[in-house]
């Protein structure tokens, strides 16, 4: 019987066998992290994973992902600073504005209807995303009957969210965005400067719930009228896309409103029958029943 040689010291391995071995080596690493800790990461969408996994073997000055995978699983300060290359957390305020835009124009008419509204925003980040959606129903005279639930996978970047602050240097971009977004008053009325950080107004929060919720493993935990979940899901793998619009199906009120952005799309789930589009660009739809 002949016997396959593993892979091992002395072997010269082709191209193909090399990334046989790092895709075994990353599936490893994911199963590691999953099962020691809990974060699941095992359908993300491969390319992207692997060049974070890379340039945190790099930072962490190591030969190899088996080798990253021994450092995760004895040092949850390793895993940390995995987890924050892994969830991506580029954000920022009024981001697309015309995205804000299309929000004012369709699902601001929707929430006046309703005495009380439920809003979640899944994949938060750092928090940009949630005081600009504070911003904008505050000015259309809707905040004090919203309450916002803010969640995200990642508590390092909840943290920061509830801190509200966030770099002066991005003011004058964020100003722009304001604006292009519909904004009504000054944009500097929202915060105050110190040193180098714009602290945003406490009480823009007073009716956000910050908590950590990851989309992957945990399941729904209220009813809502509306959800937004916005560049999140274009790192996630069909079979994972699938499962989070169950969740979000399960989420949303009848009538409720998915708002997804540009760069995601509810076409090629098994839901898209039972929404209407709102807005074929923002990709904003409605729960039909
Ligand atoms: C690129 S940011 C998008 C932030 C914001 N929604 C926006 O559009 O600016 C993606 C966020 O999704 C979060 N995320 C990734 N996987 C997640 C999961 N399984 N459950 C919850 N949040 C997740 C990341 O931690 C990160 O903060």
């Amino acid at each position: 019987m002949a016997v396959r040689p593993q892979h091992g010291e002395g072997l010269t391995l082709t191209g193909h066998e090399a990334v046989d071995l790092e895709k075994i080596e990353l599936d490893c690493l994911l199963e590691a992290l999953y099962r020691r800790y809990g974060f699941d990461f095992r359908e993300y969408a491969p390319a992207s994973l692997r060049r974070r996994v890379n340039r945190r073997m790099n930072l962490e000055e190591l030969p190899s992902i088996s080798a990253l995978q021994e450092r995760v699983l004895r040092d949850p300060a390793v895993m940390e600073r995995l987890l924050l290359d892994l969830s991506i957390n580029v954000t920022a305020m009024f981001r697309d504005p015309s995205f804000h835009l299309a929000f004012l124009a369709k699902v601001v008419p929707l929430l006046r209807t309703y005495p009380f509204t439920r809003i979640w925003v899944a994949g938060c980040s750092t928090g940009e995303e949630v005081y600009s959606l504070a911003i904008l129903l505050e000015e259309e005279s809707l905040y004090d009957r919203s309450r916002i639930y803010a969640t995200d996978i990642n508590e390092d970047v909840i943290e920061r969210a509830r801190l509200g602050v966030f770099p002066l240097a991005k003011m004058q971009d964020y100003t722009r965005n304001y604006i292009s977004a519909g904004g009504k008053r000054s944009f500097s009325d929202y915060y105050t400067s110190a040193y180098d950080g714009a602290a945003f107004d406490r009480s823009l929060m007073r009716n956000v719930v910050f908590a950590q919720h990851n989309l992957a493993t945990d399941r729904s935990f209220n009813e809502f009228h509306v959800i937004v979940c916005r560049n999140v899901m274009i790192y996630f793998e069909r079979s994972l896309q699938q499962r989070v619009f169950d969740l979000f199906d399960e989420s949303l009120a009848r009538l409720g409103v998915l708002a997804l952005g540009h760069k995601e799309s509810l076409r090629t789930s098994a839901h898209a029958d039972r929404y209407e589009e709102l807005d074929v660009v923002e990709r904003l739809y409605r729960k039909k029943k």
